[in-house]
Parts: structure tokens; sequence; C-alpha cells
């Protein structure tokens, strides 16, 4: 069976592959999109940034724009809901090397939908042309936008959101395919996906649930061009290489336990370059247990994480784990 893994085209973006990361808040900065860089994603997205908090020149968000100078596939996802400020976001975004923006609009999290942003683009489709159409006129680059399949549990709106986005200039749309009320857990909704790919001209990026070469193959025989993975990346960041792998036919090995703390201490090491020795170690904290799920004693690991505050402190659990 031929391969769905491809090189593909957004706007005038050549990606070398098909297997994109996430947006993921709070973990997908620089160091850990380094990393799956090397694990192989095609495209990588930052986690979303605020863009009022750009507009007033917020010292913390201009930092989440830090980008390495091999990052040459990393889009910057920005939030708002303000066609002005969101524009002008993607102008900084554009100015500091994102290869594309994107818009998200489909975070359930409530303080974000209570500002109109996010998942609640969805329910006001005129706001959601306007920003895209905003955005597109700013950059040069290429602007996707990030839906869910539905608002409600039981319902279909990706279909109708995606044809919006694409006739308001989007050159791609990703569908979180699960509603905006299951949050991130419950079913992915393939029928979605597929009405969705059959609505829009422009490459659909499906979402949800992948962890294996199986899930991804769904995802592509339900039309979507490309896949996008969260958190099977953020526990395994050469996931993209272990699917393409499998997809191609090839034999794929799995990472090892002590492979996987290798690289944990290897993404310390950058995070600490990125943020300083202190910072570095406490703003891994939230991709510590994601990265750890399935390991030896994972719990207890993780617990002894929480109280290092310093890379040689981290050192010293790891190594105290891997010599057991
Ligand atoms: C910790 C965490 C942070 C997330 N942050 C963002 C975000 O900043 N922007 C976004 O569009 N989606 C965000 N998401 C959603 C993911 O991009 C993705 O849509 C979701 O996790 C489903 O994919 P998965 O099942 O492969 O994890 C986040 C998810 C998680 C678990």
């Amino acid at each position: 069976m031929k391969t769905p893994i491809e090189i593909i085209k957004i706007g005038n973006l050549t990606l070398k592959n098909n297997l994109f990361l996430s947006p993921m808040a709070q973990i997908g900065n620089m160091a850990f999109r380094l990393l799956c860089l090397e694990g192989g994603a095609g495209m990588l997205f930052t986690e979303m940034i605020s863009a009022e908090s750009l507009f007033y020149s917020n010292k913390k968000s201009f930092e989440m724009l830090r980008m390495a100078p091999e990052e040459k596939y990393t889009a910057i996802q920005i939030f708002g809901s303000k066609k002005e400020s969101m524009a002008q976001a993607a102008k900084t975004c554009q100015l500091r090397g994102a290869c594309a923006v994107d818009i998200n609009a489909g975070c359930p999290v409530k303080k974000i939908m209570r500002s109109g942003s996010g998942a609640m683009l969805m329910k006001n489709p005129r706001l959601l042309s306007e920003i895209v159409g905003y955005v597109k006129k700013a950059v040069n680059i290429p602007v996707t936008v990030k839906l869910r399949s539905s608002f409600a549990e039981g319902e279909i709106a990706s279909p109708s959101h995606a044809r919006i986005c694409e006739d308001a200039g989007a050159n791609a749309v990703t569908v979180h395919a699960r509603s905006v009320a299951s949050g991130h857990s419950g079913k992915v909704d393939f029928r979605a996906l597929e009405l969705t790919a059959k609505a829009v001209k422009i490459p659909l990026i499906g979402n949800g649930g992948v962890k294996t070469a199986e899930d991804a193959q769904k995802m592509f025989n339900a039309g979507c061009s490309a896949v996008s993975i969260g958190r099977a990346a953020a526990s395994d960041p050469f996931i993209f290489k272990r699917i393409q792998d499998q997809l191609e036919g090839k034999e794929e090995k799995d990472t090892s336990p002590r492979e996987k703390i290798d690289l944990f201490l290897k993404f310390l090491k950058l995070n600490c370059n990125l943020y300083g020795p202190k910072w570095g170690i406490v703003r891994a904290r939230k991709l510590v247990g994601y990265w750890l799920k399935n390991m030896p004693n994972a719990a207890l690991l993780r617990a002894s994480f929480m109280e290092a505050e310093s890379l040689e402190d981290a050192e010293k659990t790891f190594r105290k784990w891997t010599e057991k």
C-alpha cells in the first residue's frame, strides 16, 4: 500500500512531511520543539501566545516568540478576539521568523473563551472570518486556523467553519476532532474530518488522539492531508519518525526508557539555556508527567523531579533511576 507520508505544501511553504507537532501551552517552547524537529516533525506549532499581550509589549509573551535558527518550519500560534491586534501580532510573528501564523479558534479554556478568543470564535463566524482576513492581509507567510469539530457534543461544525476560513484566505485548517465541550478527552469524530476534507480545497490537518501509525492512517483515510500530534509527542518527541517509518514499511524502533531519560536530560539542558538554571527546571514540570508516562516507577520519579531546583539535582534523580 502507498504510504500517506508525503511532502506537503501549505501556501508557499513546502514541508518535508505531513506529521506535525500540535501547539501546547507550557510545553511547546523552543527547547521542546528542537527535540521534536530532531524526532522528525515536518511542521511545528508554538504554544499559543496572546495577541493583546504582544500588542502591549508584554515581556513574557515576547520571550515565547524565541525561535532557534534551525527552526525553519515553526508556525507561531496566536489567540485573541480583536482583528487589529491579531493582525499586528501576526506581523510580529512574521518578523520573528515564523514560517506561518496559526489562529487559535479551538481553545476551550474558560478564561480564554470569556474574552471572546479561542473556541469562542466558532460561535462568532463573522468575527472568525474578519480575523482571518485581517491577519492574511497583514503578512506574506501562510495563515492557518485551528478549529474544533463542533462546539457541542453530537454536532458537526468544522466543515462550514473551515469553509469560512478558506474563503477569508486561510492556507490550511487544523481540526481537533473533538467538541469544545469535551475538552481534550472523548471520542475523535472521524466523520467530521471526512466532511471537512470534502468541504475545502486547502489542506486539512487532522488532530486528536493520535498515538500510533494506525491512528495516523485513520486520519489520512478520512481525507486529512496532514496529521498533528499533541500529547503523544510530549511523551516521546521521536513519535514522528516512528510513525513515518512504520507507515513507510521500515523497521521502527521504540524509544527505550533509558533513551527517554537521556533525551529528557538533553531537553533540560536546552531549557536551562533558554530560561536560566532554576526556571529551566521549574518550567519543565508540566512536561515531565507526559514524558515519564508508562515508564517503570513513573510516579516516584516524577515526584522527586518536582523537588529538583537545578540541573544537577535533576541529573542526580534520573541517574539514580537509570542505575537501578
Ligand atoms: C497541555 C496542553 C496544552 C495545549 N495548548 C494548546 C495551545 O496552546 N493551543 C492549541 O491550539 N491547542 C492546545 N492544546 C491542544 C492540542 O494542540 C491538541 O489539539 C490536543 O491535545 C489533542 O491532540 P492530542 O490528542 O494529540 O493530544 C493543548 C493540549 C494540551 C494537552
